[in-house]
C-alpha cells in the first residue's frame, strides 16, 4: 500500500474532506468526465441496465461502417438523442466543476460526453475527447455545420457538396480527434491529481488516461455510484454517490 492510501485509511477525516484537502493542496488538478455526470441532467448513460446500449446495439448504431451503410436508420436515432441533449441543462456537478475552475483548482476537463454541458455551465478549458453533438461534419469535404443550420425534416442531412453529414462525434471505428488526443495527453502529463467522475472507464483510449496519470505520479479521486475497474487498482479516494451530490459537498468543503 502506498503512503497516501495508508495515511488516508488512518485519517479520521471523511472521504470528501480528505478529497477536498487533496484538491486544495494539488498543483495541477484535472477532471475526466463520463456519461454519469450528465445523468442528473436527463441524459442516459451507455452501459448499465437503463443504458443506451441496452436499447441500441452499438455495433449497429454507433459504428462508422453502419452509419455509412444506412445513414437514414442511424440519423433517426441521432435526431432522438439530439432532442434529449438539446433539452438538457447543466446540473450542480457541471456548475461545481466550472466554479472550481474559476477558483483556480481545476485546470482542465477532459470529457467523453458530447452534450456540451460543461461548456454550458461555464467551464472554459474543456477537451472534447469524443467530439460534440451540436456540430455536424461532412464526411466528404470536412465542412462543419452547427446543428441549428440543419433542416431537421430531412431524413439524412447533406452538405452543400452533397456529402453525407454526420454528428461531429466519435463513432466506433473512428479515431479520437488528434488535437483532443494531444491536449488530453499534455494535461495528463501535467497533472498531479485527477478526478474521474461518472465514467465506467471501459472505453479505450479514454480509460487509459487515469492509468497514465497514475503512472506519472498523480493521485486519483473517483466519483461514481458504483465501483469500476479503476477503484481497486489506482483510485486513492473513492467517493460513492451521485456526481451532483458529491461535487456539491466537495465545493462546500473547499470553500
Ligand atoms: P458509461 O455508460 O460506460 O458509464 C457511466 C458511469 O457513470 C457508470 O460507471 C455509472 O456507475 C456512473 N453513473 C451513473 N449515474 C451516475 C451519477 N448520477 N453520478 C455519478 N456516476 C454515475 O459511460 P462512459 O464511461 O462515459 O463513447 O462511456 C464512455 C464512452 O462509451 C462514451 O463516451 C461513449 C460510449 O461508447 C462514444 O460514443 C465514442
Amino acid at each position: 500500500m502506498d503512503e497516501l492510501k495508508e495515511a488516508l485509511l488512518s485519517s479520521e477525516a471523511r472521504p470528501t474532506e480528505q478529497a477536498a484537502q487533496l484538491i486544495k493542496s494539488s498543483n495541477y488538478c484535472i477532471a475526466l468526465t463520463g456519461a454519469g455526470i450528465s445523468v442528473e441532467s436527463g441524459i442516459p448513460t451507455f452501459r448499465g441496465y437503463q443504458g443506451l446500449w441496452q436499447k441500441y446495439d452499438p455495433l449497429e448504431y454507433a459504428h462508422i461502417k453502419s452509419f455509412i451503410k444506412n445513414p437514414e436508420k442511424i440519423w433517426k436515432v441521432m435526431y432522438e438523442l439530439d432532442e434529449i441533449m438539446q433539452k438538457a441543462r447543466p446540473n450542480p456537478a457541471h456548475f461545481a466543476l466550472s466554479e472550481l475552475e474559476g477558483k483556480g483548482y481545476i485546470k482542465a476537463i477532459i470529457t467523453q460526453n458530447v452534450d456540451n454541458l460543461h461548456q454550458a455551465a461555464g467551464s472554459r478549458s474543456v477537451i472534447e475527447f469524443h467530439g460534440n453533438a451540436k456540430r455536424l461534419i461532412c464526411l466528404d469535404c470536412g465542412k462543419i455545420y452547427q446543428r441549428e443550420e440543419i433542416d431537421r425534416s430531412v431524413l439524412v442531412p447533406r452538405c452543400k457538396c452533397n456529402g453525407l453529414l454526420k454528428p461531429d462525434v466519435v463513432f466506433f471505428g473512428e479515431s479520437i480527434p488528434e488535437e483532443a488526443l494531444n491536449s488530453a495527453n499534455q494535461e495528463v502529463n501535467a497533472c498531479d491529481l485527477m478526478l474521474t467522475i461518472g465514467t465506467s472507464a471501459e472505453v479505450v483510449p479514454a480509460n487509459i488516461l487515469p492509468w497514465e496519470a497514475k503512472r506519472s505520479g498523480a493521485k486519483i479521486i473517483e466519483v461514481n455510484l458504483e465501483r469500476t475497474n479503476l477503484t481497486d487498482e489506482i483510485t486513492d479516494i473513492f467517493l460513492k454517490g451521485s456526481a451532483s451530490q458529491i461535487l456539491t459537498i466537495l465545493l462546500k468543503e473547499i470553500g
